[in-house]
């Protein structure tokens, strides 16, 4: 709708926005026009003036329609909505492109704005065009109607005569008033995943990017917080949370200048990968996910959580299956027997998937280590004689849903594939390639709608041969190394990050549409693929590659910033565990997966019966608070990162009636003094029982079994024994405690 049509446009957005409201004033002059977006909490202004550049007004608490009429006299901001590259422009700029010219600035005025509603969320998009050349930003905010959460994006046309080359182009921008503004993120590395770091924002630039071109979670993440009212807390101050919904290549950059602000910018990393865009085409980049909470960090991450759940996540609506998964149980040692002795296994413990890792596959080349195969998806008949078939027919007798491992993405110089099509994979023009795992590791091209065609089919011939596959884990281990495509012409080389994950997505959404039941795990060696870009398609993603229980803390613990429990799988594995050695006992290992989306990666077989038994115990308590952890709210309590030897959070069901709480020691000392853990999220006025589960104390805790109110247990919370009364030869380092609170009624 042009905005010359003021008149028509204001009365039909104030019809259609009534509380949740665009609401349209002229506060400054007759010209002047600041749209406000709401969520349920939340409030977006933008000046948006026809012939004029759209202005960031406000971005906080919910604002009553006196405060939108006022805020032009009281404005938080001025900054341009989306800072385009080469006028007035010494700073950081969201957008810069080479017109068909080569003219290297852009200037951009309003010419239409529009809204949309789907029901869930009211869309505004914002028109701009260059004031010479024919070319066009439309910027896109998208407020929903249930949960605090706003998507920005943008999008680019080119009407100009020639092609017009991309060379920066974030997904949006947001200015931070300065103060004592603190940023949360996440770092790490294949093994460590997910490590929180918390620093204040200083001058001078912070970029937080990935250039793996396949993954985009080990070492750095694309999600951040900033707390505007100093050092984080999780239940005081105001936080801006922000996620960039996107599986590739990211740059999120802060820039903290002379202003007033620190300049946020988001989106695709442009780095190797500027954009031809030719005449008539348009661009569209990723949404950014930004939230605001006015109860610190705590309340950001619900709002992440409950929007993940609804809208983001596959299948968020729906429990996640208890899962034995054979890799660290046998590795690639895949046989029939093997494989049907852990159904048995999983089945006799009360779980109901098996999960058939890497090394069942192979024709000319059988998968025994990580040298070979990958594209040559055929059962090794010499290790499975009765094929697939058989593995599903003996998990539907034992009562069970069977799964399996793929890598559709990857081949093997020695493949059969690789034979076939050494043109599919990724490769410098001209040069031997660089390999990735097993030095023998390559990435198909996925750029190349062939190459979708296979991988879609590697999917496809799976589930029509054997529909009654329930879960696919699949994985990605290598990134990006080569640059270059066989497909991509030569003046198009530069677009293969962006093309690969258009391929990528293009045959998710092809498996998504023809199988919308299939669970689907994202593994990219370990957590490499934690991002919202990545989860419509799939349900969960494995954390890391490291399943030792007391890092796993500190990592689940970055990754439930932005990550609800139901995506977080998270299993119990062997003592020593096979990537820290640490010897940590079942019970904390069980305490501490139960935090997550629980599931196994161990060889029952060499559990003794007692270790069985407290692991089907615990799965049938896992049953009765799936719903909570699964699809409760999450309050964290004390961080391991604060270093005083323990960590607490719990879960609370969204009516409040029930909730788990968990406790780990996370170092072990004597005569230390450990915080006493005050719980939150419960109803005050409600009075709770209180039963332990997976106990192995000789006694009950002193208050099991009682019943206690929310105000006691959130204003003191209770005591906890340091170590567990056992048997002296039963003693170790290790001490944590899962307790279960149910409304015990009046
Ligand atoms: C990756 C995954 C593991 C496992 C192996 C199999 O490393 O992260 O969980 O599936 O591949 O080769």
């Amino acid at each position: 709708m042009e905005l010359n049509d003021r008149n028509p446009w204001q009365r039909k957005a104030a019809r259609a926005w009534g509380i949740l409201c665009l609401a349209v004033c002229l506060p400054v002059g007759s010209e002047a026009r600041n749209v406000c977006l709401s969520t349920p909490n939340t409030s977006l202004v933008l000046d948006v003036e026809q012939g004029e550049e759209p202005k960031y007004v406000y971005y906080g608490r919910s604002l009553s329609p006196l405060d939108v009429e006022n805020i032009g006299y009281v404005r938080n901001c001025d900054q341009p909505a989306y800072p385009a590259y080469g006028l007035d422009c010494p700073h950081e700029a969201a957008f810069a492109v080479r017109h068909s010219d080569g003219n290297l600035s852009t200037q951009l005025e309003v010419c239409a704005m529009e809204e949309k509603d789907t029901g869930e969320a009211r869309t505004l998009s914002i028109r701009m065009k260059d004031k010479v050349y024919d070319f066009y930003v439309t910027l896109y905010y998208k407020a929903y109607r249930d949960v605090d959460i706003i998507e920005a994006w943008s999008s680019f046309r080119n009407e100009e005569k020639g092609e017009v080359v991309l060379g920066q182009f974030a997904s949006a921008y947001l200015p931070v008033r300065r103060g004592d503004v603190w940023l949360s993120r996440l770092y790490g590395a294949w093994a460590n995943e997910a490590r929180l770091v918390q620093e204040p924002l200083r001058p001078g630039m912070e970029v937080i990017q990935n250039k793996d071109g396949v993954r985009n979670s080990h070492t750095a993440h694309a999600e951040v917080m900033f707390s505007l009212d100093g050092r984080p807390q999780e239940d005081n101050g105001r936080v801006i949370g922000a996620a960039l919904c996107y599986g590739g290549n990211y740059k999120l950059r802060v820039n903290t200048d002379e202003s007033e602000y620190h300049h946020f910018f988001a989106g695709i990393n442009e780095d190797r990968s500027s954009w031809h865009l030719g005449r008539g085409e348009d661009f569209t980049t990723p949404p950014l996910a930004l939230t605001f909470s006015s109860e610190g960090l705590g309340q950001a991450s619900r709002n992440f959580h409950r929007w993940g759940r609804k809208y983001k996540l596959a299948h968020g609506d729906r429990e996640r299956k208890i899962l034995l998964n054979s890799w660290e149980g046998v590795y690639f040692k895949i046989n029939e027997e093997g494989m049907e002795a852990m159904m048995s296994d999983i089945a006799a413990m009360g779980g109901e998937l098996f999960v058939m890792d890497d090394g069942w596959f192979g024709g000319k080349y059988p998968r025994n280590s990580d040298k070979t195969s990958l594209g040559d998806w055929v059962t090794d008949r010499r290790k499975l004689p009765g094929g697939v078939g058989k593995l599903l027919r003996e998990a539907e007798k034992r009562g069970i849903k069977f799964g399996i491992w793929i890598e559709p993405e990857m081949t093997n110089t020695r493949s059969e594939l690789y034979e076939k099509h050494p043109d599919w994979i990724v490769q410098a023009p001209g040069r031997e390639p660089v390999t990735g795992r097993g030095g023998t590791q390559l990435v198909l091209d996925l750029s190349n709608p062939d190459v979708q065609d296979y991988v879609f089919g590697v999917v496809d011939s799976l589930m029509t041969k054997y529909p009654g596959i329930d879960y696919i884990k699949w994985d990605a281990n290598m990134g990006i190394l080569n640059h270059g495509s066989h497909y991509l012409e030569g003046n198009r080389q530069s677009h293969l990050y962006i093309a690969y994950h258009r391929g990528f997505e293009a045959v998710c959404r092809r498996i998504r549409e023809k199988y919308p039941d299939l669970t689907l795990q994202a593994c990219a060696q370990g957590g490499g693929r934690a991002n919202y870009g990545v989860l419509p398609y799939f349900d969960e993603f494995w954390v890391s590659d490291n399943t030792d229980a007391l890092q796993r803390i500190y990592m689940q613990w970055g990754t439930s910033y932005f990550f609800p429990a139901m995506a977080m799988a998270s299993h119990i594995s062997a003592a020593p565990n096979h990537q820290t050695f640490r010897t940590v006992p079942l019970k904390f290992r069980i305490d501490v997966v139960m935090s997550g989306r629980l599931g196994m990666e161990i060889q029952p077989k060499d559990m003794t019966e007692e270790e069985k038994e407290m692991c089907r115990r615990a799965i049938a308590d896992y049953k009765t608070i799936r719903p909570v952890v699964q699809k409760g709210d999450l309050y964290r309590l004390l961080s391991p990162y604060e270093g005083l030897g323990a960590a607490s959070l719990m879960y609370v069901s969204q009516d409040k009636a029930e909730a788990v709480f968990y406790w780990w020691k996370t170092e072990h000392f004597m005569n230390q003094h450990l915080p006493r853990v005050r719980m939150s999220g419960l109803d005050a006025e409600k009075n709770y029982r209180i039963r332990e589960l997976n106990r192995i104390d000789n006694q009950p805790l002193p208050y099991e079994g009682k019943v206690v109110s929310g105000a006691f247990l959130m204003a003191n919370g209770l005591e906890l024994p340091y170590v567990h009364q056992v048997e002296r030869n039963r003693k170790n380092a290790y001490s944590s405690r899962v307790i279960y609170l149910e409304d015990a009624g009046d």
